[in-house]
Formats: structure tokens, C-alpha cells, sequence
């Protein structure tokens, strides 16, 4: 795949943001190494589109991120398939309740490594070829990592941590690379947990000053604005919430 264009890594690619994210950025040029854990026929296809649009302009990378040497050679597949890497975009991620001492098992661990340490290991191993191409990094974070979110202890603390490595990151990285977060707040409805239910939407709708959902756009364009118009804006994290955190 060798051409002049700009390549991304998105991680968790095939579905919902993600995969939003990576059609707003190969609309604009940009050519997407497209990652998934086990939803690989939807990333299939949606490399099948991708390509069709522009020819060699998407390549599908599986694995599971917690699986050991998971970000190395998540990396190394991608710049030899590449052989380059631009831009970030660290999506992947879970999501479902974790009440504090009202859960059985301890999902802390989970929680952290796929919410928060991997995602830094993979801008580590990424580093030395973001650095070359003088790259760009967003992290998906979460209106909820800057106040918690009740019964959801483990994923609002792997967020809030994320949030501050995204600062940390951008300081200790510059000038070389740029390293920005997009904290959503109410995009789509989780498949997975309460949030499914009719009145806790209705509760969260009416406590959004916009009185609606946002749009998988609304991340994907903000995502893509960082990336590639937003050069002198490292370290910020941009809600795109509806105004809903003026509620929590
Ligand atoms: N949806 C919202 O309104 C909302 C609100 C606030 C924050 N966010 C944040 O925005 C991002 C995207 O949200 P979303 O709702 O679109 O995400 P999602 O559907 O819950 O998950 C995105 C992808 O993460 C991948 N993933 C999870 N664990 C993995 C693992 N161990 N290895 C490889 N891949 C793994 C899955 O890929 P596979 O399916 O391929 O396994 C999944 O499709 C997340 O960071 C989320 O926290 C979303």
C-alpha cells in the first residue's frame, strides 16, 4: 500500500464510533489500518467499502488488545502493511456496570487494562513512527472521567485515568507528537447495560441541555478535527456532550 496519504489506526473500528471515526477520516484522505477484537466480518466490510471508494486504502489488523505483545505487533503488522503510521485513534473499548461491593468478581483489572493501559502501551509502541511523521493522537475518553458515574466505579475510574494520562502524554511527547482527547457524552446507547432502559434515556435526554442524543458525527468530526486541522492543540479534551457534564 504505497502512496502519498496519511494512514490511522483506529481501534475498535467495526462498529458504532469507531467505525464512524474511520469513515470521516479516509473521507478526508487519510487511509485507515481499521482494528478488531472479534467483530472481524463487520471490519471485513467495512474495509470492502472503504476500498471500493479508494482503491488499497484499508487493511483490516484482529487481535485481541489483551493478549501479550497485543500492541507491538498490532504495530509492526501495520507498518508492514503501511509503512507508515500517522494518527491514533484509541476507541476500543468496555463498557457495562461494575456497582462498587455489589459486584462478584473484580473487573477493576479488565476495566484497566483495556480502558487505560493499553491504550498507552499502544501510543508507546506507536511513538517512534508518530514521531517520524510528526503524528497525532486522540484518546476517546468520557464526560463521566471527569465527575464518575454511579455504578459504574471500574470503567469511570480506567476513564478517569485515561483522561489524565492523555494530559501527561501530550506534555512528555511534545513537540513531536500532538496527544488530545474527545470525552462524548450520550452518543449511542449502550447494548450491554441499564442505560438501555427507556426512562434512564428519557432521565439522561432531559438532563442534556440540548434535550437530545448527539449523532456518531458529532465524535467522528470532532475526532478528525484534532487529528488534522487542530496543529497548535495538544493536551485539551474536547466534550462533545450536548452539555450534558453541566448536569452531573
Ligand atoms: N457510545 C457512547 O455514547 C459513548 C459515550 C461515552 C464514551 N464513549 C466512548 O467512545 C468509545 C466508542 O464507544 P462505542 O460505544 O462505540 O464503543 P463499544 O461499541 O462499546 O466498543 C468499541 C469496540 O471496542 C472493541 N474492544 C473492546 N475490548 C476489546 C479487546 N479486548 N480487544 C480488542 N477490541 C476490543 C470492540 O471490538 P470488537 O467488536 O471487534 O470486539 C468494540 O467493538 C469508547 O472509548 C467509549 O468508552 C462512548
Amino acid at each position: 500500500m504505497k502512496n502519498n496519504n496519511k494512514v490511522a489506526l483506529v481501534t475498535g473500528a467495526a462498529h458504532r464510533l469507531g467505525k464512524s471515526i474511520a469513515v470521516e477520516l479516509h473521507a478526508r484522505e487519510v487511509d485507515i489500518a481499521i482494528h478488531c477484537g472479534q467483530s472481524i466480518e463487520a471490519a471485513r466490510s467495512l474495509c470492502d467499502q472503504l476500498n471500493t471508494k479508494r482503491a488499497n486504502s484499508a487493511s483490516v489488523f484482529q487481535c485481541d488488545l489483551t493478549e501479550p505483545d497485543a500492541t507491538d505487533n498490532l504495530v509492526e503488522q501495520i507498518i508492514q502493511i503501511f509503512g507508515r503510521l500517522n494518527y491514533l485513534v484509541n476507541n476500543a473499548s468496555i463498557f457495562y456496570p461494575t456497582p462498587f461491593l455489589e459486584t462478584p468478581n473484580n473487573e477493576l483489572d479488565a476495566f484497566m487494562q483495556i480502558n487505560f493501559i493499553l491504550p498507552v502501551k499502544l501510543i508507546q509502541t506507536a511513538f517512534p513512527f508518530l514521531k517520524k511523521s510528526h503524528g497525532a493522537v486522540v484518546n476517546i475518553i468520557d464526560i463521566y472521567a471527569q465527575r464518575g458515574l454511579t455504578k459504574h466505579c471500574d470503567y469511570t475510574a480506567s476513564k478517569m485515568a485515561l483522561l489524565e494520562a492523555t494530559k501527561q502524554l501530550a506534555y512528555r511527547l511534545a513537540p513531536e507528537i500532538r496527544v488530545n482527547g474527545v470525552s462524548p457524552g450520550a452518543i449511542l446507547w449502550p447494548t450491554n447495560s441499564g442505560e438501555q432502559d427507556q426512562p434512564k434515556q428519557k432521565f439522561i435526554i432531559e438532563n442534556t441541555a440540548l434535550k437530545r442524543p448527539g449523532i456518531a458525527q458529532d465524535i467522528s468530526l470532532t475526532v478528525a478535527y484534532l487529528l488534522l486541522d487542530a496543529l497548535y492543540t495538544t493536551g485539551s479534551i474536547i466534550n462533545v456532550d450536548g452539555g450534558r457534564r453541566l448536569y452531573i
